[in-house]
């Protein structure tokens, strides 16, 4: 698939009513079409026209429904040298990964604890 490659200098060039150009994660979207029908309002498009609004899309916290939507009005990605690295999800796996070892750390001991009691128990009152 051929992609178009901006710039961030040329994307925050779309600083106009024609082209209602933004950046989302590295991917350049143009929503003029969909600013009616953006259920967030068209404002809140509107201000973050020509910018990285990554953070403003995320702290939504949009619906799978709305990244399926916003592939329609996707228009390309940034060119290498001005991506940002997109850290965000290794990281919020390994959250997930040291959240269930804490998890199950916390069932090991007392589950320990229960066989060494069961065994004294057995030893001194059997
Ligand atoms: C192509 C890009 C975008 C698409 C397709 C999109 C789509 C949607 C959809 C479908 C909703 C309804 C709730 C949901 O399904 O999550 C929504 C809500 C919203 N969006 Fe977006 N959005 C986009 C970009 C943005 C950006 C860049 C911002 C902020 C700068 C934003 C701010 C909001 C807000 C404030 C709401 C309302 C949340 C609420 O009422 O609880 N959206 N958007």
């Amino acid at each position: 698939m051929s992609d178009k490659r901006f710039s961030r200098a040329e994307v925050a060039s779309y600083n106009q009513k024609d082209n209602v150009v933004l950046i989302i994660h590295n991917h350049v979207y143009d929503v003029k079409a969909f600013l009616d029908e953006h259920p967030g309002g068209h404002e809140v498009l509107v201000n973050v026209v020509g910018k990285d609004a990554s953070e403003d899309f995320d702290d939504i916290g949009h619906s799978l429904d709305a990244k399926e939507l916003m592939k329609k009005y996707r228009i390309g990605e940034l060119v290498d040298e001005d991506k940002t690295p997109e850290k965000k999800r290794p990281q919020y796996n390994n959250v997930t990964t040291v959240k269930e070892e804490g998890f199950l750390a916390a069932w090991k001991l007392p589950i320990f604890l229960g066989i060494i009691a069961t065994v004294v128990w057995q030893y001194f009152f059997n």
